[in-house]
């Protein structure tokens, strides 16, 4: 755990430099509009330790499997969003000598990510080995006004001399994976060329055949005022660059603005990349530096206005929580349905940037609630999509009639991940696909969405887990063998509880759904079972049966929901008495040893009891959690925002408070010793979860939103915006009571503490007594 950030309610704030927490907070300080991001990287050259990276959205390279055994059945690749051109490099040279901070003395080193406007900026004083000093300002962004186009003003003052400062800004689509399987590199090029005052290098993805260009408009200053400086021009492979070099006296200051774009071949036919580049350039740097970063204080504005939580008393509380939401917005806006949310978004690597059951468990309630429901009508479009692929996909593995396995990793649909016990076995994620269609008809009441797109998924799916569960002769139920449920540290377990309980809920859901399609859209729905052969009698019997005759374990003596069959033969050990020096035991002890113990890596059963909690009454909820949470590890980031939820629903607020904290600083404190890889942004939604659904107690109960909220007890107040069919509100929770005002939209009804409230536009209710009579104690 580190403890370097600087506590602000609105910045990330870094002061001093020490090139070891480089990698971590080039992480932190990444920036994203929703089609590009970026880590932090250093404009001027760095030879310190780095991990460079810039990323488009959606352009990725299928990376060949690299396994030690092959099994059949195992994706050939995985596909990954790639390392693309840097578009942030500046050279810098001081009479020649390189400004380069891993060689120079740096003093008053600030690095600031202002969330509130959406920039990054750094100031520093370096001196170099010859004792020239300077001072340096830099800021920049990627715009979420013109999201193909960012710009950055670098600023250098030269302290202690007068002498001959050289610029050169450059684009470089020299550039490497550093999870590159086979040590590639992925791009060739296309073209590059130069103009006066900008240049380009447009690139292609090997295997994919995406095309990007990425391209500069650059102009000087000196002390503010446009000056004309004749630039050289160098191109070598897949790189371009334009040197300014001018006398600067002591105490001036030489300004370059950099504008930049990235155009795909997503959006544009590869040979109208140049054209439009240069269009967008020319486009930006009309409006000019100034006018561009006011207008992403404008649209940042904007965003805040409908996902702010303010939370007072506590400053690092709040900046943890803004963070997690600024982050969410950084990675994905819901433009684009070809577009999804990589676990670690724009900020590193790892993952691959690719698509995982985050998006719809954890990520689709965060933008339900804070954004315009086209955001997550477009997350399920994706899988909508992919829906042909998800049935190859299933067909691979042997199943037919078209059941639909969706893949663990995917960017385009097809399945990347290939371990075995994921790949094969780790099937509940085709339950999380389903859950976030009933989630996001719940919330929106958008039940259009069924009959156009949502049944054929959820009929699909059905029909997955109706061939993957078998009759047993003994047992004479159903059961589902073989599998991996979102505790990865069980692999091959037969019934685990979670994945059957996701399987009977999908099959009952599909039917649900296919009566209501059937009655409100008749043509749509035999439009559809003509499609995609649903043999109506059959196969709704089929799935009827499974529903009723499903095995489930249970033990009777404990009162609770068995993870698995034989969970209860393992030695019985408590997290609380595992020593520190053995956790977290994924690095500390063997594969073999993890599968054999009690130990959880992330809620399972419970995760089940969250999406489903209505069909369980709290001694029911009481139980499994008393029982489960004690052997749970917490290893993945995933889990405790699950059990901050189920903690606040028990009533136990301080517990609740302990689970919200593990996640909600996780990244600004580098709390797993892993944030140099890129930030958590799939958990920063369970942060935010946290928060909504436990302390506010935020639910969807017969098309209304219901609250029953609690005030940590370290917090003065806190205050969260949603949105709910048109109307937005804000939920002020504070010690002498709580109130919710109207900011958008229609009247609202909703509940608060169990009482029916009828919001009027305009209005602010005020609440003395809102909490539900607290479940006995613990
Ligand atoms: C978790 C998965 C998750 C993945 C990506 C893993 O550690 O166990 O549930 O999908 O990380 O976040």
């Amino acid at each position: 755990m580190k403890n370097y950030i600087k506590a602000d309610e609105w910045k990330i704030i870094e002061e001093g430099f020490d090139p070891h927490l480089h990698k971590i907070s080039e992480s932190i300080f990444s920036l994203g509009n929703g089609r590009m991001g970026q880590r932090a990287n250093f404009e001027e050259a760095y030879s310190g330790e780095t991990l460079q990276g810039n990323y488009v959205a959606g352009v990725y390279y299928p990376d060949k499997t690299r396994v030690g055994w092959w099994k059949n059945g195992y994706p050939q690749y995985f596909a990954k969003v790639l390392n693309a051109a840097n578009w942030v490099g500046i050279d810098v040279l001081l009479d020649g000598e390189q400004l380069d901070l891993a060689k120079c003395k740096v003093d008053g080193f600030y690095r600031e990510l202002n969330m509130r406007e959406g920039h990054l900026k750094r100031n520093f004083t370096a001196t170099t080995a010859s004792g020239k000093q300077v001072q340096v300002e830099a800021i920049r962004f990627c715009s979420m006004a013109d999201d193909e186009a960012g710009a950055i003003s670098y600023t250098l003052t030269p302290l202690n001399f007068s002498g001959e400062i050289t610029l050169t800004p450059y684009i470089d689509g020299d550039v490497k994976n550093q999870d590159a399987n086979y040590d590639e590199k992925f791009w060739d090029e296309v073209s590059k060329g130069t103009w006066a005052d900008g240049g380009y290098v447009q690139m292609r993805t090997k295997k994919t055949g995406f095309e990007v260009a990425t391209g500069m408009k650059v102009s000087v200053q000196i002390n503010g005022q446009p000056v004309s400086i004749n630039a050289d021009a160098e191109t070598k492979e897949k790189f371009i660059s334009l040197t300014y070099s001018t006398q600067v006296q002591q105490g001036q200051s030489i300004t370059l603005i950099k504008y930049a774009a990235n155009l795909s071949s997503q959006n544009y036919a590869a040979d109208q990349l140049v054209p439009n580049l240069q269009s967008t350039l020319n486009r930006v740097a009309a409006k000019g530096f100034d006018t561009m970063l006011a207008e992403q204080a404008a649209a940042w504005a904007q965003k805040w206005e409908h996902n702010d939580i303010v939370i007072e008393g506590d400053v690092a509380a709040q900046q943890a929580i803004r963070f997690n939401i600024f982050q969410l917005n950084q990675t994905y806006t819901g433009e684009d349905d070809r577009l999804n949310i990589g676990p670690k978004g724009f900020t590193g690597e790892k993952y691959g940037g690719s698509t995982y059951w985050d998006t719809e468990a954890y990520c689709v309630p965060f933008y339900l609630a804070t954004a315009d429901q086209q955001v997550t009508r477009n997350l399920l479009l994706y899988r909508y999509k992919q829906l042909g692929k998800a049935i190859e996909n299933a067909q691979l593995l042997g199943f037919k009639n078209g059941a639909a396995l969706y893949p663990m990793v995917t960017m385009d649909g097809t399945e990347c991940h290939n371990e075995w016990e994921i790949t094969f076995e780790e099937i509940h994620r085709n339950g999380a696909i389903a859950f976030a269609i009933f989630n996001y008809v719940r919330y929106t009441a958008d039940e259009a969405y069924l009959a156009d797109y949502g049944l054929e998924v959820l009929i699909a799916i059905a029909r997955f887990w109706a061939q993957r569960v078998n009759w047993s002769e003994a047992r004479q139920q159903y059961v589902m063998l073989g599998v991996t449920g979102p505790n990865e540290y069980e692999n091959n377990i037969n019934n685990n509880w979670y994945t059957s309980t996701m399987a009977t809920w999908c099959m009952q859901y599909a039917l649900d759904a296919a009566e209501k399609v059937r009655t409100a859209e008749p043509a749509k729905y035999q439009a559809l079972i003509a499609k995609i052969n649903f043999e109506e009698a059959k196969e709704i019997a089929q799935f009827s049966d499974i529903i009723e005759k499903m095995y489930f374990p249970y033990d009777e003596q404990l009162g609770v929901f068995l993870q698995q069959d034989g969970y209860l033969d393992k030695e019985q050990i408590l997290v609380k008495d595992l020593p520190a020096s053995e956790r977290p035991i994924n690095q500390k002890w063997s594969w073999d040893r993890i599968l054999r113990s009690c130990f959880i890596k992330q809620a399972d059963v419970l995760q089940g009891i969250y999406f489903f909690e209505d069909r369980y009454d709290i001694d029911t909820i009481r139980r499994n959690f008393d029982f489960y949470e004690p052997r749970t590890v917490h290893e993945s980031s995933l889990s405790p925002c699950v059990h901050a939820i189920l903690a606040a629903k028990l009533g136990d607020e301080k517990r609740a408070y302990e689970f919200y904290l593990r996640t909600s600083r996780l990244d600004l404190d580098d709390y797993n010793n892993d944030t140099e890889d890129g930030c958590h942004i799939t958990s920063m939604a369970g942060t935010w979860m946290s928060v909504v659904e436990g302390f506010g107690g935020m639910r969807v109960k017969d098309g209304k939103l219901s609250f029953n909220p609690f005030l940590p007890e370290k917090w003065t107040s806190f205050s969260f915006n949603v949105g709910f069919r048109g109307t937005l509100i804000k939920l002020t929770v504070a010690k002498d009571g709580h109130s919710v005002k109207h900011l958008s939209g229609p009247d609202m009804n909703f509940s608060i503490g169990g009482q029916d409230v009828h919001l009027k536009a305009g209005s602010v209710i005020k609440i003395v007594k809102v909490k539900i009579p607290a479940p006995p104690p613990f």
